[in-house]
């Protein structure tokens, strides 16, 4: 009953972290977890985010910065590639020579990209394909019919918000009086946001009416960054992130644990979430977990090479002998991509990208067999009384049996933060 968290040290842990974050140099590629306001977000073909700040990339929602001409080299070739004004993915199935397109604004000009290449007769000028449309934009978002009423373009430039219609080409001033202006906005998993310096608010793209608790902090929701402020919600942040779960396992008790980044996240039985930093709790593993399960009793963390097992107590305990390598504990080389059991007393499934095998955990010599290929790739994996759950980006599917895996009928697709973590936003 409530073993699974402790907040009592918390406090202190986030204020070293808070101090530390501060100290740290500045670099001359940026850091998002410093608070650097975008010049333009947009999703690529394969919706994963891409954050645009002066001629670097950041790609998904960790890890470190790129030149963005690496990507998008005629970026750079047209112009000096100082930074991105606006950008958005075109997603119109109506319109399929252009849907899926990613769409670039620098200045006066626009640059289409389908598949990382410029398309034939860009950079065309604005005023050419979007009539009506300033030069120098701050912002602009796709809105497809029917979050907006037809297929549309939302741009924004100062104060100033312009609703293109993609069909007809007929633009509409709209005022958005309770929105700041928008450095960039983004689309995702059909939700409007406007970001400004280092927050966003989150809005309605017919009315551009903001509910709810806005700004919020862009660092909290929309990058995995280690803490870097006491004043941030953090059991808010971990149950609305959209960034990927590392790994997830639920106990014998109903628990669940689910890992991201630095941080796990413990949602009892009764629903109350808590949220604490892996290094208090797990100190042999404290970050990035690749793979979580639960084995008689026991919660295995696997990180690269090596196993970790803990008897769940008041305080975890590493189990005598661990770590272990992968290949001596699941019979397979590691890093590994998720683990899970299902209640069956004696089998471990491992995954490694698409491929599952079984572990005979009572086997002295262990040895992953039975390799055969999963739906997808995921990056966390469970399996309860109920079925087996696979997390992918910021969704989750649930099979009501192990032998579903290896079907054709995707199941439908839950979103993590709303109905695993009941976030309500
Ligand atoms: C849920 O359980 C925990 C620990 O057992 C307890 O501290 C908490 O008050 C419970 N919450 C609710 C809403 O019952
Ligand atoms: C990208 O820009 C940097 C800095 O201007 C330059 O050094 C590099 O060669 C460019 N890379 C490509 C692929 O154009
Ligand atoms: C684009 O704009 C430039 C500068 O205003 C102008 O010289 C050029 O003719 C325009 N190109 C087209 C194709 O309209
Ligand atoms: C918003 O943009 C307008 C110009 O369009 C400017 O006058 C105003 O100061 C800006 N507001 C903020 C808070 O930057
Ligand atoms: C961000 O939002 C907070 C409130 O959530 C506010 O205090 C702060 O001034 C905002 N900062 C910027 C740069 O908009
Ligand atoms: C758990 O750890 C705390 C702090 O290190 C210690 O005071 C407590 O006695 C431990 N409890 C058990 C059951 O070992
Ligand atoms: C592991 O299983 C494979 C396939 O069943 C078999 O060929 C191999 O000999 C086994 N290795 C060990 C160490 O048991």
């Amino acid at each position: 009953q409530g073993l699974c968290c402790r907040t009592v040290v918390l406090s202190i842990w986030l204020s070293m972290n808070a101090l530390l974050t501060k100290w740290r140099s500045p670099a001359a590629v940026p850091d998002r977890c410093q608070g650097i306001e975008m010049d333009a977000v947009t999703v690529n073909e394969d919706g994963i985010p891409y954050f645009f700040h002066s001629g670097f990339l950041f790609k998904g929602f960790h890890g470190a910065a790129e030149r963005a001409n690496e990507t998008f080299t005629e970026l750079d070739e047209h112009q000096h590639l100082g930074h991105v004004d606006a950008a958005f993915r075109l997603h119109y199935e109506d319109h399929p020579t252009e849907h899926n397109n990613i769409i670039f604004f620098l200045d006066t000009q626009i640059f289409s990209y389908y598949q990382h290449k410029l398309e034939g007769g860009y950079p065309k000028n604005i005023s050419e394909v979007y009539p009506g449309i300033p030069d120098h934009l701050d912002a602009a978002v796709e809105c497809p019919k029917p979050e907006c009423e037809e297929d549309s373009v939302i741009f924004f430039k100062g104060d100033e918000i312009f609703h293109f219609n993609f069909k007809t080409k007929a633009v509409e001033m709209k005022e958005f009086t309770s929105m700041p202006n928008c450095t960039s906005a983004f689309r995702f998993m059909e939700h409007y946001y406007c970001f400004h310096g280092h927050n966003f608010s989150k809005f309605d793209p017919k009315t551009g009416e903001v509910h709810g608790r806005y700004p919020k902090e862009a660092r909290d929701f929309f990058m995995r960054c280690s803490k870097f402020s006491d004043d941030s919600d953090h059991v808010e942040r971990e149950r609305c992130s959209r960034a990927h779960l590392d790994a997830i396992t639920a106990d014998n008790e109903g628990d669940m644990f689910a890992f991201r980044g630095q941080s796990f996240i413990c949602k009892e039985v009764n629903d109350t979430l808590k949220v604490e930093p892996i290094e208090l709790t797990f100190k042999e593993v404290k970050s990035d977990v690749d793979a979580a399960f639960t084995f008689k009793d026991d919660l295995y963390l696997v990180k690269d090479e090596h196993v970790f097992a803990y008897r769940v107590g008041e305080n975890h305990t590493l189990l005598d002998g661990y770590p272990k390598t992968v290949k001596e504990e699941l019979g397979i080389e590691g890093p590994i991509d998720s683990a899970f059991s299902c209640d069956e007393h004696q089998h471990v499934h491992v995954v490694k990208g698409q491929l599952m095998y079984d572990v005979d955990m009572a086997a002295s010599e262990r040895n992953a067999t039975n390799e055969r290929s999963i739906m997808f790739p995921s990056d966390a994996a469970m399996c309860g009384p109920r079925g087996v759950t696979l997390v992918k980006g910021n969704h989750f599917y649930h099979f009501d049996t192990l032998k579903l895996l290896f079907s054709r009928a995707v199941p439908e697709r839950h979103q993590v933060s709303l109905e695993l973590f009941g976030c309500d936003h």
